[in-house]
Formats: structure tokens, sequence, C-alpha cells
């Protein structure tokens, strides 16, 4: 594989690393970057965990399923080193990620045979902890018993940011003419539920300088769309870059309206956004800069302010209402998703109507539901009123619904339309293919393999719950993502 920037080829690849990733966007692209990191120590992608030598869980901490999710895996890969052992071989287990940062050494605990403990801000050191690990297998080896895991461990959060000695992006990540790029980590808000200012650390900035090179390697390796990853993306707030007017940091629009001067870069996305960030520059972005997509994820989570207050949101309904009409004001087609919570301790029926009734308010073209979770060592655990199962299944059920009939009424209105869309993957039928409309949706049409990672103009035939039909129109990919009535 070549690295974009120095051009390198690695020399040998003998090994392979089977990398399962759990949770959000942030964990898909530290999976690839994990990848990235491994790749010159000679590790090639395996497709699963039987042909490969090293394991990675990349976890997620966000909720208790999720959380479990990963305990049941490694007992199924504990099985897997065991006949290893057998035959004479091993099989490295490593866990990263959120539950890795959270639980450390209570993951080798509780699953012996577990052999690295890496946490998110540590996966430039991969390389270490592997050959710390490889060290005590064999010590163990030598003591001829059946052997636990190495049981290595980095969960530290280092003084400098991992970015600065993480792989510049090689080829591999662009996927179907798509990247993300993570420009800010961390989140220093403190929401009530939420387990990620503990798990991925204090707020952090990449430089508006280092973004932009990564930026520009990503599109010369392939990408027309960027996604700009981070736990508050919107909180960014990066060095600027040197040589530039307009103060010493800039904020997100500022970075976005850079970034679209790129030639060759045709769509632009960023996520997860946070209603208290959206500020000025950002919104009148969404009018000036073609390229910025009209879709935007924003978070919401509850529309009763005494649960908002409650969760530590630092912002009303009010709030959130006012910012989708400047949003809508400047962005006629833009498009809203959100996440919900249901069942927050103290969720009372009035507090769950005043959800539903904001939810009609604003009417979101997708959205992604929960039941609250409670997540140990959050200030929301410790509070009392915490909701009966059941009731909070009946909220989210109630939601649900709701927000179903409004995602299919959007993909209805698209009908008759036509869009670029940009193809990532084959359809699940011979001869269709599937990829995403400027709002995110899933459209396929009958169509070759070669439109993969290309911009395609679609005439929108059929909408369904999770996704639409069309056809393929004849003609030049359009600049803007709204092409004929
Ligand atoms: N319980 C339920 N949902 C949660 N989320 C975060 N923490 C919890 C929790 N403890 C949801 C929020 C967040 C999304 C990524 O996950 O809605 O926006
Ligand atoms: Fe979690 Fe709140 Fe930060 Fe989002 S803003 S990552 S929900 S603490």
């Amino acid at each position: 594989m070549k690295d974009v920037r120095t051009g390198a080829q690695s020399q040998w690849q003998r090994k392979r690393v089977f990398i399962r990733t759990y949770g959000c966007q942030m964990n898909i692209y530290d999976s690839d970057r994990m990848a990235d990191v491994l790749r010159p120590l000679g590790y090639a992608l395996s497709d699963s965990p039987e042909q490969a030598d090293l394991v990675v869980l990349n976890t997620c901490h966000i909720r208790e399923r999720a959380s479990e999710k990963v305990y049941s895996e490694l007992g199924r890969l504990r099985d897997l080193k065991a006949e290893r052992h057998l035959e004479g071989s091993d099989l490295t287990i490593a866990v990263a990620g959120c539950v890795a940062q959270a639980e450390g050494e209570e993951i080798v605990r509780r699953q012996p045979a577990v052999d690295i403990v890496v946490g998110p801000q540590a996966y430039h050191r991969l390389p270490e902890l592997l050959a710390r690990a490889a060290r005590k297998s064999d010590e163990r080896r030598f003591d001829g018993r059946r052997r636990p895991g190495a049981g290595v461990l980095d969960t530290e959060f280092p003084a400098e940011s991992k970015f600065d000695h993480l792989p510049a992006p090689s080829d591999a990540d662009v996927r179907a003419g798509s990247a993300f790029l993570a420009i800010q980590e961390g989140c220093d808000k403190f929401c009530t539920f939420c387990v990620v200012p503990y798990t991925r650390g204090a707020e952090y900035s990449r430089p508006a300088a280092e973004v932009l090179q990564e930026a520009r390697a990503l599109v010369a390796a392939g990408a027309v769309e960027l996604t700009l990853l981070g736990q508050n993306v919107n909180a960014y707030h990066g060095e600027a870059a040197p040589g530039s007017i307009g103060g010493s940091t800039w904020g997100l629009a500022r970075l976005i309206r850079e970034i679209a001067e790129i030639d060759g870069l045709v769509r632009i996305r960023y996520t997860t956004s946070h209603p208290r960030d959206m500020d000025d520059d950002l919104i009148t972005a969404h009018r000036d800069v073609p390229q910025l997509m009209p879709y935007l994820h924003l978070p919401v989570q509850s529309g009763s302010d005494r649960i908002l207050e409650a969760m530590n949101r630092g912002h009303g309904r009010d709030h959130y209402r006012r910012l989708v009409d400047r949003l809508r004001a400047v962005s006629p087609d833009l498009a809203l998703s959100s996440d919900f919570i249901v069942g927050f301790p103290g969720e009372s029926d009035a507090d769950f109507d005043d959800t539903m009734r904001l939810v009609d308010e604003i009417g979101f073209a997708s959205a992604y539901t929960f039941k609250y979770s409670r997540r140990p060592g959050t200030p929301g655990a410790a509070l009392g009123d915490q909701l009966d199962e059941n009731l909070k299944t009946a909220r989210l059920a109630a939601l649900q619904s709701l927000l179903g009939t409004q995602q299919r009424d959007f993909n209805l209105s698209k009908v008759g339309t036509v869009v670029p869309v940009l193809f990532a993957e084959a359809g699940r039928k011979p001869g269709q293919v599937l990829g995403k409309s400027p709002w995110l949706q899933s459209v396929y049409v009958e169509g070759d393999a070669d439109m993969i990672g290309s911009i395609v103009n679609v005439r929108l035939l059929a909408a369904y719950a999770l996704s639409l039909a069309g056809e393929v129109v004849a003609g030049e990919s359009p600049s803007r993502f709204e092409v004929a009535a």
C-alpha cells in the first residue's frame, strides 16, 4: 500500500489483523488509523478473526449494551486463542476504544485472554505495545503452562496529541470517493448521561494547517467527499494556518471555507454538532459554501426544558427551534437529523410530550433514538427516579413511530426530482448500485460497479422507509445538490 504523502511502499506483509469496530464514526476513523499504524509492521487486513494473527476490538462504551457485546466477543476470541495454543500458534487479542479507556484492568480481570488494552489516545503506541505483549507471551511459553494473555495496558492521556504521531492517511483511507477526516476530539460539555468526556478526554482541535494538508492528501487520493469528524465538531477552534489573516484560531466555518477551495472536492459534511456551538459564521456557511451538503446532524436529545437542564445541555427547546429557523432561512433545503434519549431519570409524561411536540414542530429527515442507559461514573447514574424499563420501551416506540413517519415523508418529498448521488457499493440485488444523496438518503439504481466512487445524476422514482429507488439520468455531474424538479 502506498502512503499518500511519502509514497513509501511497505516491504513485507506477512501477518494479518482483523479489526472489529463498534459505535460511532470516530471509531471507524480510528480503526482506519490503527490499520495505518500496523501496516508498516507487516499487518494486512483480514476479513475474519479465524484468519488473523491479531484481533483488535475497537469498542464503544456509550450505552451498556455496547460494552456487553465486547465481553461476549472476547469470550469467543478466548476459545479461538485456546485452539491456536493447541496447534502451537497464538492469537493476539487487543481491546481498543472507549471500553478500554473506561474499564482498563477490569477487562483483563474479566477476560484474562486479553493481551493488550489500549485507550483511544494511545493508538500510535500500538507497535510498542505489540512488542511488549510478544515479549510477555514468549516468557510464558517457556513456563509451559496454559497461557493467559499478556495483559499489557496503555490508557494514559498523553500530554501531546496522538495526531502528531499517527501516520499520514493512505489511499486505503478513501473508500468509494469518500473519506473521514478527524479535526477535533474529546468533549468538555459533560452532559450528565455521557461517558465521552471521561473516555475521550478534554476537547482538542487539530491545527488548521495540519487538517488542510490531510484534506488535500485525501482529495489527491481520490476523495470527492470529506466528512469532518469530531465528538463536538462545531466546537472546533484550531490554531490558524500560518500566514492567514483573521485571528489566531479558526472556527469550523473558516475551516470549511478553506477546505472548499480544494480542487476536485465536491462534498463536505461535518458531524457531530452541538446546538450551543452553531455560530453565525457556521450558519451562513450553509448558504455560501456550495460544497457543504444540506444535511445537518444536530442532536437535541430532549424537547423538555426541565430535562435539557438536568442533562446539562446548556440550552432550552426555544434555542433549538430558533437555531433551526435561522438555518432554514439561509438554506431552505437543509434537512435535519438528531439523537434523542427517552427515559432520562425523572422524565415525566409531560416532559416526553414536550419531546414529541418538538419533533412535530421541527420535522426531521432522520434520527437516532435511544433508551437512557445508566453509565457508571456519570452524574445521571447517581440520580434518583430512574425510570422503569417498560416505560422507556413504550416511549421509544412512540417516538420512533413519529420519526419514522417524518423520514418517509421526507423521502417522498424528493420523488420526481433529479439529484446527484455518490455511489458507494454494490446493491443488494445483482445489477444494482447503492449510493448517497446530498441528504444522506440511500439511493439505489440499476447500474455497473464502475459507477462506484463517482457522482451521477439520478431521477428519484420511489421512496421507502429507509431508501429510494431511482434511475440514472444522462448528463454532467452538477455542482449544486439539486438539479431540476
Ligand atoms: N444513554 C442513552 N443514550 C446515550 N447517548 C449517549 N449517552 C447515552 C446514555 N447514557 C446517546 C446520545 C448521543 C448518542 C451518540 O448516544 O443521544 O448523542
Ligand atoms: Fe457527550 Fe454531551 Fe459531549 Fe456530546 S456534547 S459528547 S453528548 S458530553
